[in-house]
């Protein structure tokens, strides 16, 4: 089939190389000239595990990308909307850059031939493709949303470093359809994936995407709310997360306890939905305490220290990794900022270290700390060190001798931990 994908970012670009690799004509549009250009010349404008390969094999054969929205879309039977969503400071969804991109597609498909399927991939809350991409299509196309195109919504669940193989391997395939027609064709695009596909309405299956994340961020907030109690019975809440994980209608995935949930989409998404219920006159009240737990965790990390050595002020302290998690370079909403403001407001002397994410970090914080090229040589000169990030080269319990070390993840065995000044944030 002929694709036009809208916004080449994270989620646009990975399903463009995605449906190039699966024979489809992919043309992706971004604003971004610069990132135009990029991927035209084949290089990948983020880093994303096993992308680079993927759009060396399609660039130049069956996918390019352009900025000129009316010729990527004149000719393409289906049209992606992946164009990204963030939040206002109450949490409330903000959709400025949907409004704009549905907006363009309207008017670039006003005057062509044919029945394009519009596909909604930005993740917006329950009704949004229903009260506001169908009429602004509408208005700017004089197209009738069921007649004249199709609608479908359908959810990502890709994870940041995996997302190429989430993409390619989907444990599920979620196709909110307008009518039947609309479903149709999505089905047929995706119709050589291995994976069950559900067919629901429109704003069922925008919700299938919160509830997947919701439920995501809610077991991490539980197994550390489980893992804050463990720490003050001398529980190990690993044994315990073991201990549960055998049950099948609980599963041992997400269940590291640690300094909680981060990134670019599990924060934003709960904060959206809480919100919602708000204005439909619910007080999600679990959400808010999954969302409360997750804010107050790291501050977990700093009361440890204060409780073993008192007062921070002019402490040489090290933090260990600043992306949200490891494989990435993203330190949105990463629980790694909020330690690090706090020792600051403590007046602690903050050294930092990640792999990847030097440069985000000192964007934020600029000469407010000091910023090492190795994780001995963050470690070296401090007298504690706090573990943010998992990442492996953090793993070595030669690091840590003659420090004071207080893991957030749970990166040391117990046997390595015991041979350390070592403390864990809730084991
Ligand atoms: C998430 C969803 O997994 C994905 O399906 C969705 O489409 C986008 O949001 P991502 O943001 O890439 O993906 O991160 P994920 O791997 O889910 O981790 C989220 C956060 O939870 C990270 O900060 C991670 O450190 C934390 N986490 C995860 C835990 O604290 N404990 C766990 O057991 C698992």
């Amino acid at each position: 089939m002929r694709v036009a994908i809208i916004g080449a970012g994270y989620v646009g670009l990975v399903t463009g190389v995605g449906l190039s690799k699966h024979g489809n004509e992919v043309t992706l549009v971004d604003i971004d000239e610069q990132r135009v250009k990029m991927i035209n010349q084949a290089k990948p404008p983020f880093y994303e595990e096993g992308l680079e390969p993927l759009l060396q094999n399609s660039v130049g054969g069956n996918l390019r990308a352009t900025s000129d929205i009316k010729e990527a879309t004149i000719g393409a039977d289906v049209i992606f909307l992946c164009v990204q969503t963030s939040c206002q400071s109450d949490g409330t969804i903000d959709l400025v850059h949907v409004e704009q991109a549905t907006t363009d597609i309207g008017k670039a498909f006003k005057d062509r031939e044919g029945h394009p399927l519009i596909v909604v991939k930005s993740t917006v809350v329950p009704g949004t493709t229903e009260k506001v991409v169908c009429p602004l299509l509408e208005v700017n196309s004089s197209n009738r949303p069921g007649r004249d195109f199709g609608i479908t919504v359908n959810p990502e669940f890709l994870r940041e470093g995996k997302a190429i193989e989430d993409f390619l391997h989907p444990d599920r395939i979620v196709i909110g359809e307008l009518n039947k027609e609309s479903g149709d064709v999505l089905s047929e695009l995706y119709r050589d994936f291995d994976a069950p596909i559900l067919r629901v309405d429109l704003k069922t299956a925008e919700m299938i995407k919160y509830a997947s994340n919701v439920f995501l961020a809610a077991k991490i907030s539980l197994i550390n709310e489980i893992g804050n109690i463990c720490k003050r019975l001398g529980i190990d809440v690993y044994r315990v997360a073991e201990g549960i994980g055998f049950d099948p209608r609980i599963s041992p995935y997400f269940l590291n306890a640690g300094l909680g949930f981060g990134g670019s989409c599990l924060p934003k998404d709960i904060k959206a939905i809480v919100v919602v219920a708000k204005g439909l006159g619910y007080q999600a009240s679990l959400l808010e305490s999954v969302i409360r737990i997750n804010e107050e965790q790291p501050l977990k990390l700093i009361e440890l220290a204060e409780k073993r050595v008192g007062d921070l002020t002019a402490r040489k302290t090290t933090v260990l990794g600043l992306s949200f998690k490891p494989g990435t370079d993203d330190v949105r909403e990463a629980p790694s900022l909020k330690v690090i403001t706090e020792l600051l407001e403590r007046g602690a002397l903050v050294t930092v270290y990640d792999p990847i994410a030097m440069e985000k970090v000192r964007g934020i914080f600029k000469d407010k700390i000091d910023y090492a090229t190795s994780a001995e040589e963050a470690v070296s000169e401090a007298e504690l060190v706090f573990i943010v990030t998992e990442w492996d080269e953090f793993k070595n319990p030669n690091l840590y001798q003659g420090k004071k070390v207080f893991d957030g993840r749970r990166i040391l065995s117990s046997d390595e931990a015991e041979r350390l000044d070592y403390e864990g944030i809730c084991w």
